[in-house]
């Protein structure tokens, strides 16, 4: 392809929406780290949030979002999404999306944390993402090129202009892509945590590309716990969703006392930072968590996936309880965007998890991240479809020299290193001491290795955790400056909410920009 027009890097349902609704007479190719169906999105479980039933509202919807995200939220945003939320819904089932429907061929509705109403769409029980993405692949017009196995590295930036992006095969082989608009939908950073729900290639790549082309990014800090993970022989094995403890599900210690009770009015269906962090602090006095689901209606039935995780993981569902603990589940944070998904860098758009409008504030409200995928996807569409498309008269070759001299840093840490400190020090409790040594420690790494070059010479594992590093060391900073404790950041040190000081204040950094 000579011309590319929309570079979309990325493959789960905001970039699959996305390349679904440009329109058909511009070139258009996708670029993903490993297949394109592997994402968060795919393995979504819960469903899409959409005030559908009745008495639900969408203001309602609207102030569950709000509340849920501490109040940090871009209120415009929050209400886009959730005005937009029921026709969104209504399409994608009249396209025969396959959403799960009771007897009557009525949409089934479940109930999720922090939800004022049951509003949770979902498909295949608890394979909601599957449901989607298997829905807009096939829908996916031939035109539109998929480059599978391509990291992408580096942002190419010209006259502050992006221009398009280099990658590595699966070879290591370098490729360069020039495109009029570069689209990045690559998710968020969760494998940056031992503990974490998030598919193995969510490294945070994408956040680490653009600090180092110099568009801003924010709220970094906020980074969303979820409160139950399946957890077998000292390892998380994946999500067991909040829809179970929307059923009935009740988290219990060893000897069955009901640990919510008395912590919030909402008990199991509080917002996820006030159940994880309740739940840090048992396994912090040595007790360990389950999810008790004897009062959970025909598990298996409404629960496939995750009855089958709990069979691989030699858990039989005759003891009706799940061992359970919190892990990484979501960025609130990521590339500051409009409405639209345009970044603050010209020709740069985001979309997603990787994506920041302020539309979850300080913590997601359970539900509402598939409902943005689709929703921005359809935005950046719309908005694309009405620009011209220049030929840009740029050579490919120009940016593809290898440089020679690699510069030699220190060794840079290993996945699991950076995975263990960061739940440890910037985890779900955090302290001054704790982020200060991390960030000294993530930051004698940072340095040593910059430069355009020298990336062309780092293979693909060095790539990803010196971006690893980048992205972690956004995160610990962020947490290390904002000293009150709102949503998804909990200090130690500054316990409360300090809303004099800090209520809807955004912290931005950009490589260019001194901090
Ligand atoms: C879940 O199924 O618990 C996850 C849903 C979400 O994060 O929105």
């Amino acid at each position: 392809m000579n011309q590319i027009d929309v570079l979309i890097i990325g493959s789960g349902v905001a970039a699959l929406q996305l390349a679904c609704k440009l329109r058909h007479d511009i070139n258009v190719m996708i670029i993903t780290k490993s297949h394109i169906q592997e994402s968060n999105s795919y393995l979504a479980q819960g469903g899409i949030a959409a005030a559908i039933g009745d008495p639900d509202r969408s203001e309602k919807h609207y102030f569950d979002t709000l509340e849920a995200g501490r109040f940090h939220n871009e209120p415009s945003a929050v209400e886009g999404l959730t005005d937009r939320a029921p026709s969104l819904i209504q399409s994608l089932a009249q396209q025969g999306c396959p959403f799960d429907k009771d007897e009557k061929g009525k949409l089934l509705l479940g109930m999720e944390g922090a939800h004022s109403e049951k509003r949770i769409i979902h498909g295949g029980g608890d394979a909601t993402g599957k449901t989607i993405i298997d829905h807009l692949l096939p829908r996916i017009p031939h035109h539109v090129k998929v480059m599978e196995n391509h990291f992408a590295f580096e942002l190419l930036v010209e006259k502050d202009i992006c221009v398009g992006v280099k990658t590595k095969d699966e070879n290591n082989q370098i490729h360069c892509f020039i495109a009029n608009h570069v689209v990045l939908a690559t998710g968020g950073c969760g494998q940056m945590y031992r503990y974490s729900s998030n598919a193995e290639t969510v490294t945070g790549d994408g956040i680490a590309l653009v600090y180092l082309a110099g568009a801003n990014i924010v709220d970094m800090e906020f980074i969303q716990f979820h409160p139950t993970l399946l957890y077998v022989n000292g390892k998380t094995q994946g999500l067991v969703s909040e829809a179970v403890r929307g059923e009935g599900g009740r988290l219990v210690t060893e000897t069955g006392k009901e640990i919510m009770k008395g912590v919030h009015p909402l008990a199991d269906l509080a917002p996820r930072h006030i159940v994880s962090q309740t739940i840090y602090e048992y396994l912090s006095q040595g007790e360990d968590i389950y999810l008790d689901i004897s009062q959970v209606k025909d598990f298996s039935k409404r629960f496939p996936t995750i009855s089958r995780l709990c069979q691989e993981n030699g858990l039989g569902l005759e003891e009706k309880r799940i061992p359970v603990v919190p892990g990484s589940h979501f960025l609130m944070g990521g590339i500051q965007t409009d409405l639209i998904g345009r970044s603050s860098l010209q020709g740069l758009y985001a979309l997603g998890e990787v994506a920041c409008t302020g539309v979850h504030g300080a913590n997601r409200l359970a539900s509402n991240s598939l409902l943005e995928g689709l929703v921005m996807g359809e935005n950046l569409a719309q908005w694309l479809n009405s620009q011209s498309f220049s030929k840009r008269i740029r050579s490919e070759s120009s940016y593809c020299q290898e440089s020679a001299d690699k510069r030699m840093g220190k060794p840079l840490p290993t996945i699991e290193e950076i995975q263990k400190r960061m739940m440890d020090h910037v985890g779900i409790v955090r302290t001054e001491e704790g982020l200060t040594e991390q960030l000294q420690w993530l930051e004698s790494f940072v340095g040593e290795h910059a430069g355009s070059g020298n990336l062309d010479l780092m293979d693909k594992d060095e790539l990803t955790r010196y971006f690893m590093v980048i992205t972690a060391s956004l995160v610990t900073k962020a947490a290390l400056h904002r000293t009150e404790s709102r949503g998804g950041h909990y200090r130690m040190d500054f316990p409360c909410e300090d809303d004099h000081n800090w209520r809807r204040k955004r912290l931005i950094h950009n490589r260019k920009v001194k901090e």
